[in-house]
């Protein structure tokens, strides 16, 4: 009953993760990540990536052999993620994979990244099983899905995909224009509860009405788009909206003489200006952006979907935050329930390093409750990329008994 003991190797983005486990038990689970080097370029970097992992990836495979306290004789075999990801980053673990295999004549098992995203619920600590059938909402960095899953390796279907950004590349890339630092995710989240700004004060998610990517009724109609994201069109909205509120909040400074001095947000485009100006200048005006009227949000920002204020009080970095997290949230959930009713499937699973989002994971679980569905986000540990998954869908493959890949296959950067 202990099941075959398999090592499992991922690099399909930026972390370098090697994972061993013994059937259902998960011995080790080693991530190396080369995020810090992505920090100045507010993503990930595929040449820089491809880099780490080849510095990494030796010192890793030893690494968790040694946490595990086993030996490559011990392994019964071996399982690399063959894609989807970023080509480079994974043909330095493929050729890792299969130089290993050659050399000890291990069997090896080329892995579907996003199948062992849910496969790795099998290995979590409080895993209740893996529940089938089951749609999988996959949000990370690199990639937004929606899966329906029969079986986990005979039967995986992608539904839809993000058409741009992934959900997490929205975040990032929307912070930097906040002036927040990568990644992005955690500190919209904090600017969202108004612990960036110095309030306390939570944003209302209602201040800004930010774009719902592909989801219009026509949309939903279309088999093509019923299940697919978009996010770029929401990063420009949020662009427009910082820029008209930044405008008003100088106009408003200058009459009466108080412009503040770190004040070069006024002019400068917010791109060029990635650290710090959207919160400090939010922070020396107590917390809030000048307010923005209809007139002075700008035809930009109304055309970009992003209402006006109105009535409102000032529109503060918190608002944005929270309406911007809202109009990511809003599109995933109602995507993935809608999945749910089209299949007939009562059972959800989130993974992807943006189940760390605490807003997703509560409307989330609000709208499955609701529709009698139920949710299961494995530990977030092993939600992001880690080696554990490769090595739990590995060894439920080597339980079947199932042949292994041939030393020939590639890599590929979309999978379906
Ligand atoms: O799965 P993951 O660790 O790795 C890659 O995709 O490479 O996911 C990282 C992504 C980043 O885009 C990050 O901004 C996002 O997950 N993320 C979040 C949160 N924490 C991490 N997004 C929204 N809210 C969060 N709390
Ligand atoms: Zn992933």
């Amino acid at each position: 009953t202990a099941g075959p003991l398999v090592l499992g190797i991922e690099t399909s983005c930026d972390e370098t993760g090697v994972g061993i486990a013994r059937g259902t038990t998960l011995l080790t689970n080693t991530v190396a990540s080369s995020m810090e080097e992505h920090v100045r370029f507010g993503g990930v970097v595929p040449e820089v990536a491809s880099r780490a992992h080849v510095h990494a990836i030796g010192p890793m495979i030893e690494q968790a052999l040694a946490d595990a306290q086993v030996s490559l004789s011990d392994l019964d075999a071996l399982a690399v993620t063959a894609g989807p990801g970023l080509s480079g980053a994974l043909m330095v673990g493929a050729a890792a994979a299969k130089g290993l295999a050659a050399a000890t004549g291990l069997p090896l098992y080329g892995i579907n990244h996003l199948a062992a995203h849910v496969a790795v619920d099998l290995v979590a600590p409080d895993s209740p099983g893996l529940v089938t059938p089951t749609i999988a909402l996959l949000v990370s960095g690199g990639h937004t899905e929606i899966l329906r899953i029969g079986d986990i390796v005979e039967d995986v279907e992608l539904l839809g995909a993000t058409i741009d950004d992934a959900a997490g590349e929205a975040f990032d890339k929307t912070a930097r224009l906040l002036g927040l630092d990568y990644p992005g995710g955690p500190n919209i989240s904090k600017a969202a509860a108004g612990l960036l700004d110095g309030t306390g004060v939570p944003g209302d998610p209602q201040a800004v009405r930010f774009p719902r990517g592909l989801a219009t009724k026509k949309d939903l109609r279309d088999p093509e788009r019923r299940y697919s994201f978009s996010f770029s069109g929401l990063k420009t909205a949020a662009l427009r909206t910082i820029t008209a509120a930044e405008a008003e909040l100088a106009r408003s400074a200058e009459p009466a003489g108080t412009a503040p001095t770190p004040a070069p947000a006024s002019g400068a485009a917010p791109a060029s200006s990635p650290n710090g100006s959207y919160v400090c200048v939010p922070a020396v005006q107590g917390g809030r952006y000048a307010d923005v009227t209809s007139s002075g949000a700008g035809a930009g920002a109304a055309s970009a979907g992003a209402e006006a204020r109105g009535e409102r009080g000032p529109l503060r970095l918190a608002d944005v935050a929270a309406s911007f997290e809202e109009a990511v949230v809003d599109v995933l959930v109602k995507k993935t329930l809608l999945a749910c009713a089209d299949t007939g499937i009562d059972h959800v699973l989130l993974g992807g390093g943006v189940a760390a989002n605490a807003r997703l994971r509560e409307k989330l679980a609000e709208a499955c409750a609701r529709r009698g569905v139920t949710l299961r986000v494995p530990p977030l540990s092993l939600c992001t990329d880690n080696g554990a998954m490769v090595a739990a869908l590995g060894a439920e493959i080597v339980s079947r008994g199932l042949a292994p890949s041939d030393m020939g296959f590639g890599v590929l950067s979309s999978l379906e």
